[in-house]
């Protein structure tokens, strides 16, 4: 299986508005953490995170969460 890019080893924690988000899985997009369809060359696809509220949420940076697209910790064992 292919292994995505790790962007960063650490979250990106940023305000959102209400709306569909499509986090990037490949970690190649230059629009981190969205995806800017850069993971067409690869077998990845990005996942859609859909918002109601206004929130802070914590996206994952490193792409190896078991809860994507958020971070779940896994990037402080890389
Ligand atoms: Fe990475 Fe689309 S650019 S999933
Ligand atoms: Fe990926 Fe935290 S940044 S698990």
């Amino acid at each position: 299986m292919e292994t995505p890019k790790v962007t960063q080893k650490m979250p990106y924690v940023i305000d959102l508005n209400p709306g569909k988000y499509y986090w990037c899985a490949c970690g190649l997009s230059k629009n981190q953490p969205f995806c800017d369809g850069s993971h067409k060359s690869t077998s990845f696809t990005p996942i859609m995170v859909e918002i109601t509220e206004n929130k802070k949420v914590a996206l994952c940076g490193c792409k190896m969460s078991k809860n994507k697209p958020f971070c779940d910790g896994t990037h402080k064992n890389l």
